[in-house]
C-alpha cells in the first residue's frame, strides 16, 4: 500500500490505541504482520511532550515500523507546530486524530468532536499539509451522529487539502463504541474521494476483513480491539488477503506462547522491569481470557512483581495449554483412525492428572471449584 511516498508493506494496519499499541506492542504487531502502525495520540500542546507519557508515545523503538505519529488537538497553528516538531524527531508520516471520542479529548474540542465543524478541519488539515514534508493523513468517524452523517463532506475536504490517505471507523463521534460499525458510509466515502481509504471498525477476523474490503472497496482495513490478546490476527488477514491462501485455524499453542514470551520481553526493555510488569498485567489478562484456567493464572500473575516471575508463570501456564491441546489433537486424531484409541485416553488422564496436582499444589481456587 503506497501513501504519499511512503510504500508500506501491505494494506493491514494496527489501530492506534492510547494505552495499547505502545512501541513493543506495534512493534510485535509489524513482526506479525501489520503493515501499518500508528502512535497512539499525543497532544498537539508540545509544551506537554516532556511528560512521561508522552515520551513513551513518541519514542522510536524497534527498527520494523514506519514511524507514523498521531497528533490530536483543535487549534491548527498548534497542530502544525506538532507535526513539525514530530517531523524533526523523525516520523515519516502524521496522522491527524478527528475520530477518538474520549471526554478528555472532546471537551478540549479535539478528536471527534471536531467532525461537527468542516470549515475548522479545513483549516487543519491545510496548516499541518502546509508545514511538513511528510505525508499526512486523517481518522475520521462516519460523520457527527447517525442524524448528521458528514463523513463523505470531510473525506472531500481532507483530500482537497492534501491529505494523503483517511482512515475511517465505521461509527458516528455519536456512538462512542456503541452497536455495530457500518460500513455502507465507508463505501460511500471511498466512492467519493480518490486518495487511499482505510476501513476500520468491528474487524475481528480474517473473513471479516476480505468482506469490508469487498463491500466497501476500501484500500486497506485497520484492526484494534480484536488485536488485544490476538495480534497473530496480523498473520491470519495477511495470509488470507496477500497469500489468498486458508491458514490452519488451529494455530500452535506453542507459537502463541513464544509470542507473548517476545512481548513481555519487549515491554520489560522498553519500560524497564517495574513499569513493564506493571503494563504487561494487562496484555496476560488478553492474552488468556479465552484460555481454559485463565482465570487461576490471573489471580497468581497479576500478584507478582518481578518480570523474573511473571515470565515464570507466563511460561508455564501457555507450556500446560499447549502441552494439553496437544494431547488433544492426538488423541482425536487417534480415535479418528481407531487407533490407539486406549494409549490416547491414558495420556489425556495422565495430563489431566499433572494439571490437577500441579494446580492442587498453586491453591487456586478455580481449580478447586
Ligand atoms: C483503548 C482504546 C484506545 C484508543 N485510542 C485511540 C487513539 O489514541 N487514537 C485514535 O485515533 N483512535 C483510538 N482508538 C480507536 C481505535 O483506533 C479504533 O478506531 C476503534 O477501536 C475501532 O476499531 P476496532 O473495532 O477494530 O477496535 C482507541 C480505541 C480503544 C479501544
Amino acid at each position: 500500500m503506497r501513501i504519499g511516498n511512503l510504500q508500506f508493506s501491505n494494506n493491514i494496519a494496527l489501530a492506534p490505541m492510547a494505552g495499547i499499541s505502545d512501541p513493543p506492542f506495534r512493534e510485535l504487531c509489524a513482526r506479525l504482520g501489520a503493515g501499518l502502525t500508528p502512535s497512539e495520540m499525543v497532544s498537539a500542546d508540545v509544551g506537554l511532550w516532556n511528560s512521561k507519557k508522552s515520551r513513551y508515545r513518541l519514542r522510536r523503538w524497534g527498527n520494523r515500523t514506519t514511524q507514523i505519529v498521531q497528533i490530536a488537538g483543535y487549534d491548527p497553528a498548534m497542530l502544525a507546530e506538532a507535526a513539525a516538531r514530530a517531523e524533526q524527531l523523525g516520523a515519516a508520516a502524521i496522522d491527524i486524530n478527528l475520530g477518538c471520542p474520549a471526554k478528555k479529548v472532546c471537551r478540549r474540542l479535539a478528536g471527534s468532536a471536531l467532525l461537527n465543524d468542516p470549515p475548522l478541519i479545513a483549516r487543519i488539515f491545510r496548516r499541518v499539509v502546509e508545514r511538513v514534508s511528510v505525508p499526512v493523513t486523517a481518522k475520521i468517524r462516519t460523520g457527527w451522529s447517525p442524524e448528521r452523517r458528514n463523513g463523505v463532506e470531510i473525506a472531500r475536504i481532507a483530500e482537497e487539502q492534501g491529505i494523503a490517505a483517511l482512515t475511517v471507523h465505521g461509527r458516528t463521534r455519536a456512538c462512542k463504541f456503541g452497536g455495530h460499525a457500518e460500513y455502507d458510509t465507508i463505501r460511500k466515502i471511498k466512492r467519493a474521494i480518490s486518495i487511499p481509504v482505510i476501513a476500520n471498525g468491528d474487524i475481528d477476523s480474517a473473513a471479516k476483513a476480505r468482506d469490508v474490503l469487498e463491500y466497501t472497496g476500501a484500500d486497506g482495513v485497520m484492526i484494534g480491539r480484536a488485536a488485544r490478546g490476538r495480534p497473530w490476527i496480523f498473520s491470519d488477514i495477511g495470509s488470507q488477503l496477500i497469500a489468498a491462501s486458508t491458514r490452519d485455524e488451529n494455530l500452535s499453542l506453542f507459537f502463541v506462547r513464544d509470542i507473548i514470551l517476545e512481548h513481555l520481553d519487549g515491554l520489560y526493555s522498553f519500560y524497564g522491569e517495574s513499569t513493564g510488569v506493571r503494563v504487561s498485567r494487562k496484555h496476560l489478562s488478553w492474552y488468556s481470557q479465552h484460555q481454559e484456567g485463565g482465570r487461576c493464572f490471573r489471580e497468581h500473575v497479576m500478584a507478582v512483581e518481578t518480570a523474573r516471575e511473571q515470565l515464570r508463570l507466563t511460561q508455564e501456564f501457555f507450556y500446560k495449554i499447549a502441552r494439553e491441546a496437544e494431547a488433544e489433537r492426538e488423541r482425536s486424531r487417534g480415535e479418528r483412525s481407531g487407533e490407539n484409541g486406549k494409549q490416547q485416553k491414558n495420556l489425556k488422564e495422565k495430563e489431566e492428572e499433572k494439571v490437577c496436582n500441579r494446580q492442587a499444589g498453586d491453591g487456586c481456587k478455580e481449580s478447586a471449584a
